[in-house]
């Protein structure tokens, strides 16, 4: 195995597209709220549109070889972004400083290769990303119903449950205390 990393440029997204479904696929199978509404989730319908809607993007994959084997997308967006649309609203919109928000939009990793220190790596690359744009006071991520792993990995990395939403379909994590 030879792990490396590397920032991708988003002329080259099409190479996470499998692994983007298979982390549908994965949430789906954890899943005891709901687990049929990630039927329509994808590549397609997920990372392209959230890529498009951000402000800014950052995609870092891990390669074994030349064969991407984990992926990490982040994003900057205004925080009306969350303010609406087919899941609600995220959060309570005065409760957010300023007009942006970070988020750890999309996280996975391939199954023979976890629990090695890859989604450290992805994870501190990404929440150094995040925090270098000042400006941003938050930082969420979303974990879907069912994915107790991801949950306690965030919680082991200094991010906190803040709410939930969808009636419990999704958690909502943040960098801040409560
Ligand atoms: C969650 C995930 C990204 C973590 O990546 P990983 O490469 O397996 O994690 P690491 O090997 O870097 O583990 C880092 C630390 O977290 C801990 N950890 C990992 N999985 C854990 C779990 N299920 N519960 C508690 N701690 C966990 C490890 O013990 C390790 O601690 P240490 O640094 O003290 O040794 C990965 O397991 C994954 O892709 N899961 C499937 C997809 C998914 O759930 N994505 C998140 C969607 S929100």
């Amino acid at each position: 195995m030879s792990i490396t990393y590397e920032e991708l440029g988003f002329d080259k997204i099409d190479a996470v597209r499998d692994l983007c479904n298979e982390l549908m696929l994965f949430q789906k199978s954890k899943a005891y709220i709901e687990p049929e509404r990630f039927d329509t989730m994808s590549f397609e319908t997920r990372l392209l549109p959230s890529l498009k809607g951000a402000r800014d993007n950052y995609l870092i994959v891990a390669k074994d070889d030349e064969s991407v084997i984990a992926y990490a997308y982040s994003n900057i967006a205004n925080k009306n972004v969350y303010a609406s649309g087919p899941f609600g609203q995220f959060f309570d919109m005065d409760s957010v400083d300023g007009d942006f928000v970070g988020c750890l939009s999309q996280f996975f990793i391939k199954e023979e290769y976890r629990g090695i220190g890859i989604g450290s790596k992805l994870f501190d690359q990404s929440i150094s990303w995040l925090n270098n744009h000042v400006e941003i006071k938050d930082i969420f991520i979303y974990v879907s119903n069912g994915n107790s792993s991801a949950l306690n990995f965030y919680k082991s990395k200094g991010f906190n449950v803040s709410h939930e939403i969808m009636d419990g379909f999704i958690t909502v994590m943040r960098n801040t205390d409560f």
